[in-house]
């Protein structure tokens, strides 16, 4: 039986409550699937910083590099606001996502039925709401150099960023897309900025060309990402697979998500290239953050960080089967009305962090006689 090598680095604001709830959910999966983990913690982000001097400790990049797959809680918060740009928590984030190559960042957006009435959006746009976000994770504005801020000679500063892109990177995060939507709906849509950024030229250029070459099965159309923007909340279920670079990725995901009801309900995946062993490096998130104003008072919802080790046990283990029984379970706690304050409904019931997990775990025990 292979042992599976689990690096969980907490981080701050509700990541250690979220990845604590987590870390139940793999004891189960040890006991009553008879899988076997192990499993280890390392600082990251502010709390790194509070205890080490840095978000970024070396000794967590080597931990997390050995790993099979890191589970990510989140960084950041008001405590840490004013320390110098390259010492803020976000910093822990970006350099596992850096140095591990993660450059292919997963984000569905998958409405469950329960919740269609949870969103902010009418029903009827979102039930049956399935789209997969893919994003560039490694480079463009985020990595791009110069990224500097200098003093010009009247006083006044001057902050640049750069957005960048190569062939190779548009080309690898294009055939992850196509690939991905060969397991679902056909269709991909490239969202750029090709009618005023030359990024943007190239990758729809890049995009156009791997998709005619190697995936002439798939539909793909090209859209502006304002467009996309507007689009993901006229008509959200036009979309599949949305393949996008890392900033706009950033932006869309995080509206896609309150398409779903909440932002506390999604998972996300970041993975690198397969190596010759077949090795690939992975890490997997909730995408909701830190969220400090209700850090530490047992409320946030532990969904997202589930179904992250849900992802991790498709992606990363391919134990499909699995991976469906933590998102069944989930489905069904939802269904019978178990619910977070954020996506707390009249007539349901209200839970805390440990009882929601508490209900998933249940859930799982019927699901798994
Ligand atoms: C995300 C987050 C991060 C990002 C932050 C925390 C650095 O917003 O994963 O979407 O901007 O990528
Ligand atoms: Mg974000």
């Amino acid at each position: 039986m292979p042992q599976y090598k689990l690096l969980l680095t907490p981080g701050d604001g509700i990541g250690p409550e979220v990845i604590e709830e987590t870390r139940r959910v793999v004891a189960w999966f040890a006991q009553n699937r008879n899988l076997a983990f192990a499993m280890e913690e390392a600082p990251i982000g502010g709390i790194a910083y509070d205890t080490l001097g840095t978000p970024e400790p070396d000794s967590t990049i080597q931990k997390a590099k050995s790993a099979d797959a890191v589970l990510f809680g989140a960084v950041g918060g008001p405590k840490w606001d004013s320390l110098p740009f390259e010492k803020k928590p976000e910093r822990g984030l970006l350099r596992l996502r850096k140095d591990l190559e993660l450059f292919a960042n997963l984000r569905p957006a998958l409405c469950f039925d329960a919740l269609k009435d949870a969103s902010t959006l009418k029903p009827e746009i979102v039930s049956g709401l399935d789209i997969l976000i893919v994003r560039e994770l490694t480079g463009g504005v985020y990595f791009g150099e110069p990224k500097q801020t200098t003093t010009l000679p009247n006083g006044e500063k001057r902050a640049v960023d750069t957005q960048v892109y190569t062939t190779s990177e548009i080309e690898r995060i294009a055939r992850v897309a196509f690939e991905l939507a060969r397991l679902r709906g056909k269709r991909v849509a490239s969202a750029e900025k090709s009618n005023v950024m030359v990024t943007g030229v190239l990758w729809r250029e890049v995009v156009t060309r791997v998709h005619a070459k190697e995936f002439p099965d798939i539909q793909l159309s090209h859209v502006l990402a304002d467009n996309c923007a507007m689009q993901l909340v006229r008509n959200p279920k036009q979309y599949d697979v949305i393949v996008t670079d890392n900033l706009f990725g950033d932006v869309l995901s995080d509206e896609a998500a309150q398409l779903t009801g909440s932002i506390g309900m999604l998972p996300s995946a970041s993975l690198g290239a397969k190596d010759a062993s077949g090795k690939q490096a992975a890490l997997y998130e909730p995408i909701h953050g830190s969220a400090p104003d209700i850090a530490g008072k047992g409320l946030a919802n532990p969904i997202a960080c589930i179904l992250s080790f849900a992802m991790c046990l498709r992606y990363s283990f391919g134990l499909n089967e699995d991976s469906k029984l933590v998102e069944r379970a989930v489905d069904r706690v939802l269904a019978d009305g178990t619910r977070t304050a954020d996506i707390m409904q009249p007539g349901m019931t209200k839970v805390g962090t440990t009882a929601m997990t508490g209900a998933v775990l249940k859930a799982l025990d019927k699901l798994n006689t």
